[in-house]
This record gives C-alpha cells, structure tokens and sequence, in this order.
C-alpha cells in the first residue's frame, strides 16, 4: 500500500532567487494539496540531521552547508501515490538528467543546489514530515 504524504523543501537557491510562488504554483496545478507549510532556517546540525542517510556520502559537507545556508520553506504534500508522482514532477537529481518541463530542470542551477527536495520513499516521506511538522499540524486540514 502507497501512501499519500510527501514532504518537500524548497532549497536555499531557489529562494534567495524568489522562486517560491512560481514553484508553489506547479505543485497546486499538478493536484497536489499543501497541508502544511513554513518558512525556516536550517542550523548545520539540523541538516545533518535530515541528511544522516548521505553522511558518508563524499558531498555530504557541501549539501549541509549549503541547506543551512539561507532559509528554506518545508511543506507536507498530499495526493494519491504523492512520493512517486512528487519524483516525476521535480525530475532527476542533477537538472541536466531532468526532463523538459520539471521543476528541477526550470529552477535548478546544478545537482547540489537542486531547487527542491523531495522524499524518496514512503518510510522516508513519514520521517521527513514528522521533522519539520506535527501530525496535528495538518490533521484537520485532511478532514
Ligand atoms: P535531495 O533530493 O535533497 O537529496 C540529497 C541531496 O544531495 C540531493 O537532493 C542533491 O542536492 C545532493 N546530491 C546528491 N548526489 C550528489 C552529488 N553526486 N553531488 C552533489 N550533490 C549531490
């Protein structure tokens, strides 16, 4: 069984060059529902944190630094098989992979500075939404 929560941030890229609205936007018209979202800034040991999986990963030092490095905005997505289709719509990790038409392709400046994030999973989605959020936060949002 899929779920249907995806958690997403906005990186510090794409919000220093005011991508916000434009990137909301393609998440609202491909269907799927903002139940929660807020702006923030990660501490260095809060982005370790997220990315404990990458910690060996030799860009590890790069990506912490770069995601505590300017605000971020962080949101709970809903739709049906929200985890796979989320991936479709922001397209592959490095924006030269991307397809046309993704938001990695049209916002993205490199594979590190990506535009946005996106859960891989949905063990992943259920960890990464209770980082930022409280299941009460969006709760009755879903009634
Ligand atoms: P994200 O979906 O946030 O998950 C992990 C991030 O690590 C990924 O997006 C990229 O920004 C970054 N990343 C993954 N692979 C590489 C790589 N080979 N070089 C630099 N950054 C990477």
């Amino acid at each position: 069984m899929t779920s249907n929560k995806t958690l997403t941030m906005i990186k510090p890229g794409a919000v220093n060059n005011k991508h916000i609205g434009a990137i909301i936007d393609r998440i609202e018209r491909a269907g799927f529902r903002i139940v929660a979202i807020k702006s923030l800034k990660l501490s260095k040991e809060a982005a370790q944190e997220f990315y404990q999986e990458h910690a060996e990963r030799p860009f590890f030092n790069d990506l912490v630094s770069f995601m505590s490095s300017g605000p971020i905005v962080a949101a709970v997505l809903y739709k049906e098989n929200a985890v796979q289709d989320f991936r479709k719509l922001i397209g592959s990790t490095d924006p030269n992979d991307a397809e046309e038409g993704t938001i990695r392709k049209d916002f993205a400046e490199s594979k590190s500075k990506n535009a946005v994030h996106g859960s891989d999973s949905d063990a992943s989605a259920e960890r990464e939404c209770h980082f930022f959020f409280s299941t009460i936060d969006y709760l009755e949002v879903l009634k």
